[in-house]
């Protein structure tokens, strides 16, 4: 009871929920540049703070799909909890033509 009391809270304070979308990449705010293939992610200003995530892995979950990726630039157009997925990584977990899908997701 009191385990499982304690994972829920861990649970709950390492995950956010927002919007998935997806962008096509290029030279991103972390200073590699990146192809649409590869399994990548932009953090909104307010989680990109200044850079400390770059290329640290963030796991997304959609439907009991999770894909890992890494971050690799800011999306200025997000949410605080949003995400911006690469297309590969976006259609690993929905099919593109959604645009925007509710997801889970935490740093790994
Ligand atoms: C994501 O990374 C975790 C931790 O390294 C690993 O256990 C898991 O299998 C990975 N999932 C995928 C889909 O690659």
């Amino acid at each position: 009871m009191l385990v499982s009391s304690i994972t829920m809270l861990v649970n709950s304070v390492s995950a956010f929920s927002g919007d998935a979308t997806y962008y096509y990449t290029g030279l991103g705010a972390c200073g590699v540049t990146n192809k649409d293939t590869d399994f990548i992610v932009a953090l909104s200003t307010a989680q990109y703070g200044s850079g400390s995530h770059c290329g640290g892995k963030v796991s997304v979950t959609y439907q009991g799909k999770t894909i890992n990726v890494t971050v690799a630039d800011k999306c200025l157009g997000c949410g605080a909890d949003d995400i911006d997925l690469s297309p590969s990584a976006f259609s690993a977990l929905a099919s593109e033509t959604l645009g925007r899908i509710p997801v889970t997701w935490n740093y790994a």
